[in-house]
């Protein structure tokens, strides 16, 4: 029988994930608006490359946990096109968190300032394809937050309890 909830190490990459996110929004919109030579504009890019890596670090330990460890079958009630959606949403959310990630890393390469979070924004080129790609794919993993959000909600208000599935509350 598969097991009815996410394994903890699942859940808590989520929840850490959805963490960073949250701050990786704001953090990355407020530094790329402020002006050169504001003091706070070099800890704002490393906090965002030091959050956006340990997104990208945490996203490829949660593929490799989902493909390694037991998961829950879907939740009962999710069946037909709706489930075809569930499954979709979730990958691309997977797709979504890495393909920002490396497109951010991807602006660090292509700029020739190497890897490190202890980046001096200066050296940044932000006409790089990199760059412009990481500003795109940002609206596409919003829409599909947003579209996750709203499932996971109305389930949970008309279903059945979907969020103990992923350590939230006690479950049945
Ligand atoms: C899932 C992870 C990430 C998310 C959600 C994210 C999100 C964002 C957002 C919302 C912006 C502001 C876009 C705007 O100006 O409206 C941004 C900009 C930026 N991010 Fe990320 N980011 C992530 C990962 C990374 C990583 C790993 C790096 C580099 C190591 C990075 C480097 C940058 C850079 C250099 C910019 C400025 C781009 C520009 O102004 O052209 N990001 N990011
Ligand atoms: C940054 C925002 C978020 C991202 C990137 C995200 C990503 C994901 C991904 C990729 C999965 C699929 C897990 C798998 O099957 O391997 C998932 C599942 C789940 N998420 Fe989120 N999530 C976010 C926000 C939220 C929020 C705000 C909630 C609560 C309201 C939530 C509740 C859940 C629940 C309950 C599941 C399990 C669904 C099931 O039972 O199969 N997530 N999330």
């Amino acid at each position: 029988m598969s097991p009815t909830r996410y394994p903890r190490v699942m859940q808590a990459l989520h929840w850490l994930t959805v963490l960073a996110v949250v701050l990786l929004f704001p953090v990355g919109y407020v530094m790329a608006r402020i002006e050169f030579g504001s003091p706070l504009k070099t800890p704002l890019f490393r906090l965002h490359a030091f959050l956006g890596y340990a997104v990208l670090i945490m996203t490829v330990l949660r593929l490799y946990y989902k493909f390694r460890a037991p998961q829950p079958a879907p939740p009962a009630e999710v069946r037909g096109a709706r489930l075809a959606l569930y499954r979709l949403v979730h990958a691309l959310l997977y797709v979504g968190l890495l393909l920002m990630g490396v497109s951010g890393l991807g602006v660090f390469v292509q700029s020739g300032v190497g890897l490190s979070p202890w980046v001096d924004p200066g050296a940044l080129n932000f006409k790089v394809s990199a760059a412009s790609s990481h500003l795109n794919f940002k609206f596409v993993l919003l829409a599909l937050i947003g579209v996750h959000i709203v499932g996971v909600l109305s389930y949970q208000a008309t279903k059945g309890d979907v969020l103990s599935r992923m350590g939230l509350g006690r479950g049945n």
